[in-house]
């Protein structure tokens, strides 16, 4: 019952906006029976996955819950003493890794009929994540090509075939759920027939976990386009342009002349709805794709030492996505960062855009973008580098404020892979040792999303301390860059080991490298083959 009365207060009392100077969201009104349905959704489905999660030692599986027992207060504390660095992966076994990746995206490959035709994407986990989300897409694509260019291009198709009308891009698009329902119950009843009650318990775990998943974002998101309202990080320009490098040279050609108006209508649409004083804002956690990340705590109001994983969600994140689900919205007064994150992707996508306008016959549109790269490049320097610090650093709204948001974490790192640093800019080197530093990101499992010196750090909380393979690929990318070979190819070497130790799991921790919750994560794989790659054309002089 304190559960249910809980989801009822935080679904229809909205958090206190934080008083910026934005215009008020659009909001759809609230249906109070919708909302009744949906804290009752909750109870049953958080009792349900509470029971299932904790049995294999794994944490809860409803929505972003990070392990049990760590509720807040003081950095957790490792069980046992930090593993050693690991040694690289020899050629055998590296190529047995590839081998398990490519099964693990085979195992998540969906296609079903779609409003729009037919789907074809990978699922980030069947069992725990059954729908489409943007960037873990991105990632699925410059994976996939190396093998299935062609499934590397439906997997984009996909992508853009939701698109909003407006140009944005949801975060979230739902597969149909009969189609999935359908499977859950076809093997409980073989499952019954056959008499294994574990393969049942597990259907029918599944089953609940989608009815109350399409049930919750049913009714969360937008109803005509069954897809949220808000974005992710906008790398689905530059996964554009890596897949078509790996098409013959007419189907590259084809597939950037398909491709560039919907990619165009969507970085329009940033450029458009979601600038700020030149940069880019987000207005929800989630849009950042890392949910739970402690350098949004202030903006949130949420003290870290408090911190409270199921209390954040049904009191700050998913109260807040209701004001996106309309088409008439356009911002959100509760929430609003400034991120180098977004900021550093949306710089290396205008540019990986103009390459595809050039590419599709559309040089003056090529130079047009290259021109708003520019200045958004102007814009990060000028608002988002701290000189004082040496650091690049978020800007949030607290109060009414953009305030630096002062947690340290990897993310103030991607300018390296954004091409917004010169190769002799002394910033680099400042980055670079920070990084590196053993006492803060350079663990025997790096890079953690949180440096070790933070109080909020957790070796185990979801995306508070954890590491996480995207993460790794990007700033492998941003130190091969700038010339730091060495750390670059350590960085993907470790990366492969952790994924060997803890599984092909969706984050690890970065002392042990222990994997947590899904269990066959699509872009760990996918970005598993895409590091093997970048290793051996290391490997190969010339090339
Ligand atoms: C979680 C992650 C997000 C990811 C999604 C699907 O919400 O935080 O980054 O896109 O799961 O894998």
């Amino acid at each position: 019952m304190p559960i249910l009365l809980a989801a009822w207060v935080a679904l229809s009392t909205p958090s206190a906006p934080a008083g910026a100077p934005l215009p008020p969201p659009a909001r759809d009104p609230l249906e109070a029976p919708r909302l009744a349905h949906i804290s009752l959704a909750l109870a049953s489905a958080e009792r349900a996955f509470d029971g299932a999660g904790s049995r294999r030692g794994e944490p809860a599986a409803v929505l972003g819950s990070p392990p049990p027992g760590r509720r807040g207060g003081a950095p957790a504390k490792v069980g046992r003493p930090p593993s050693p660095a690991p040694a690289a992966l020899g050629a055998a076994r590296r190529a047995a890794l590839v081998r398990r990746a490519k099964a693990v995206l085979e195992a998540n490959r969906e296609s079903f009929p779609a409003t729009t035709g037919e789907a074809r994407f990978t699922a980030p986990d069947k069992e725990r994540y059954p729908y489409q989300w943007l960037w873990d897409s991105s990632f699925h694509a410059i994976g996939l090509r190396h093998y299935d260019p062609a499934r590397a291009a439906d997997e984009l198709r996909s992508l853009l075939a939701a698109q909003w009308p407006n140009g944005m891009i949801p975060n979230m698009v739902h597969a149909r759920a009969d189609v999935l329902a359908s499977r859950h119950w076809k093997a409980l009843h073989e499952a019954a027939r056959e008499r294994r009650p574990g393969a049942a318990l597990r259907a029918l775990r599944g089953a609940v976990s989608l009815w109350f998943q399409d049930k919750l974002f049913g009714a969360l998101h937008n109803a005509a386009t069954r897809s949220s309202g808000i974005t992710q990080p906008p790398i689905v320009a530059e996964a554009a342009v890596e897949v078509s490098r790996a098409l013959a040279p007419g189907a590259a050609a084809a597939f950037l002349r398909e491709v560039y108006p919907p990619l165009r209508a969507y970085y329009d649409w940033i450029d458009r709805e979601r600038l700020r004083d030149g940069l880019m804002v987000i207005f929800h956690s989630w849009e950042s794709g890392t949910d739970n990340s402690p350098r949004f705590d202030p903006v949130y109001g949420v003290d870290p030492r408090r911190y409270e994983e199921t209390r954040y969600n049904l009191f700050k994140k998913l109260p807040a996505l209701l004001a996106f689900k309309g088409s008439g919205w356009r911002s959100s007064s509760r929430f609003a960062v400034k991120g180098v994150d977004m900021n550093s992707y949306y710089h290396k996508n205008l540019l990986a855009l103009a390459r595809v306008a050039r590419d599709a016959g559309r040089p003056d549109e090529g130079a047009e973008l290259e021109g708003r790269a520019r200045e958004l490049k102007g814009e990060i320097i000028r608002q988002l580098w701290d000189p004082a610090r040496g650091a690049f650093r978020d800007l949030g709204l607290v109060g009414g404020r953009w305030t630096p948001l002062e947690t340290e974490t990897p993310f103030g790192f991607l300018p390296l892979y954004a091409g917004l640093l010169d190769r002799g800019d002394p910033r680099v080197a400042i980055l670079v040792e920070r990084l590196t530093d053993p006492a803060k990101f350079w663990t025997a499992f790096p890079v953690p999303t949180v440096a070790l010196s933070e109080r909020s750090f957790d070796p185990k909380g979801y995306w508070r301390g954890t590491t996480w393979l995207n993460v790794n690929y990007f700033l492998a990318r941003g130190l091969a860059e700038h010339g730091y070979a060495a750390e670059s190819r350590e960085l993907m070497e470790r990366s492969l080991a952790m994924v060997e130790r803890g599984g092909m799991r969706e984050y690890f921790n970065p002392r042990t490298g222990e994997g947590y919750r899904a269990r066959q994560f699509s872009w760990t794989a996918a970005l598993v083959i895409e590091l093997d790659e970048a290793l051996r054309r290391l490997a190969v002089p010339g090339r």
